[in-house]
């Protein structure tokens, strides 16, 4: 069910987007004015509202803000009589979801209303999900909310509270030590020992004895008995990381582990059974491993059980303002700065940014703009002169390829009102006929609506 709210001053208006949207799924009042329509605002939270944007003394632009300001979520559909680009841009600009153009049929308002609530539905159902996630196992710290991000969170979800084996890979800094972590945190181990073991930082001897401990006189050094990490971990779970780096001989004992849930100390011939669950990580493709025989085959079928792929940032750019925002709060609270967020021309940098050390990286630059920072935004200034240059004119080019598109879109649904009468679209649109015919030309109009002997000179 979601709720609507329809705001015009003319009564007819409104009599006919209420019955164009008379559906079960749709609950809608009206109001017939911006301040009647605030106090529907204040009182109830509208999924959409769909308002005129010509009302006095208060216009759907001021509707707008104050619909914003009081109830962010809610979404703003334009209907303006006036198709001129400038509001239409503007709306946009300040957050309204979409417009229509007056007069417009029935069907076409169905379907833009249509489309926008289903956006919303899905927004419903990934907040759903983080908040099964997040609020009831107390994991606040993994972000992000874009499809690749929660296909991996639905997959740790589902396989978090069994015994499987995990192995996970992705690049640098992209998150697989959080999850791990998460994973553990999900499960029924959630009370029991997380330790982690990073295979690459050790030497072989000494790897060895801290996964599987060893016995007074083992090796030189070894002066008394000792636990190894796997055992510290019973019951809970350990990780391993990097496990592409881990020496083949290793490789065997951890097999071991994996099919027959025991340890051997070094030094001793006792098999220990050991109740623990093995996620294992690695930021190197295991494939090429396998192939030079550095990883053994076998060790690899047991360990890649459940496989998740951690994608780059690159690819869930939608997270990056998420992440930016998340980490901003995070050192402006450390650091006792009262920063509020980054200027449009700093978060488009970031976002056009390729973070080759992913989320890490990022990380890592909010933390440097927090100390750069002198006022209330991050700046552009504020950020690595190589981030800085990812943006200008690629930038540029995409802006105005957007401009282009709602200027098109504006056009036409002109011409179409005026069943393509040139002089009367140029009036309607506050353009000359010259320049709505050199536009036309331009999106690629002109030989739709006019024969070309009626082209102005
Ligand atoms: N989804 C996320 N939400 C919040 N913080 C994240 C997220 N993903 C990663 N981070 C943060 O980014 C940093 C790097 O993450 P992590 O150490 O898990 O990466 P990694 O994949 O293990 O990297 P490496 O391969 O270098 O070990 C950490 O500070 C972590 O807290
Ligand atoms: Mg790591």
């Amino acid at each position: 069910m979601f709720k609507i709210l329809i705001v015009d001053d003319e009564a007819s208006m409104r009599t006919f987007v209420q019955h164009a949207l008379a559906d079960d799924e749709y609950d809608i009042r009206t109001a017939a004015s911006v301040p009647e329509a605030l106090d529907h605002v204040r009182e109830e939270i509208f999924d959409l509202v769909i308002t005129d944007l010509m009302m006095v003394p208060l216009s759907g632009m001021d509707l707008l803000r104050a619909v914003k300001e009081l109830s962010p979520e809610t979404e703003v559909l334009m209907m303006t009589a006036y198709g001129t680009i400038e509001t239409a841009v503007q709306a946009m600009k300040l957050g309204a979801c979409d417009y229509i153009t007056k007069p417009f049929p029935v069907d076409e308002l169905r379907l833009r209303v249509a489309h926008v609530l289903e956006r919303k539905r899905l927004q419903r159902e990934n907040r759903w999900l983080r908040e099964e996630l997040f609020q009831h196992f107390g994991i606040e710290n993994l972000v992000g909310q874009s499809p690749p991000f929660l296909h991996v969170l639905e997959k740790v979800r589902r396989v978090a509270p069994t015994d499987a084996t995990i192995l996970l890979t992705g690049e640098t800094g992209t998150g697989k030590d959080v999850i791990a972590r998460a994973i553990h945190l999900l499960s029924r181990r959630a009370s029991r020992p997380f330790i982690a073991v990073n295979c690459a930082a050790l030497p072989e001897q000494l790897l060895e004895s801290e996964l599987f401990g060893h016995v007074k006189g083992a090796f030189t050094g070894a002066v008394a008995n000792r636990k190894g990490l796997i055992e510290e971990a019973a019951g809970g779970t350990f990780f391993l990381d990097e496990i592409g780096s881990i020496p083949l001989s290793i490789q065997a004992k951890l097999l071991r582990v994996l099919e027959q849930k025991t340890i051997r100390r070094v030094g001793e011939n006792r098999e220990i059974p050991v109740d623990v669950r093995i996620i294992a990580a690695t930021n190197r493709d295991l494939n090429d491993a396998l192939r030079r025989g550095e990883f053994r085959e076998d060790l690899y079928y047991r360990l890649n059980v459940v496989a998740i792929h951690l994608p780059p940032l690159r690819a869930r750019r939608e997270d990056i303002p998420l992440l930016a925002h998340h980490f901003l709060r995070q050192f402006s609270q450390r650091d006792q700065k009262a920063i509020v967020g980054f200027t449009e021309a700093a978060m488009t940098a970031l976002m056009k940014y390729a973070f080759p050390g992913n989320v890490r990286e990022l990380r890592h630059i909010v933390e440097q703009a927090v100390a750069l920072a002198s006022g209330q935004w991050i700046t552009v200034a504020d950020l690595p002169a190589h981030v800085r240059t990812a943006t200008t004119a690629s930038e540029e080019r995409e802006l105005e390829t957007a401009l282009n598109q709602v200027e098109r879109d504006l056009i036409l649904q002109a011409l179409r009102r005026n069943e393509g009468h040139l002089e009367r679209t140029a009036r309607d649109l506050g353009m000359s006929r010259v320049t709505l015919w050199r536009k036309m030309k331009k999106y690629g109009l002109a030989k739709r609506f006019v024969p070309s002997s009626d082209s102005p000179q």
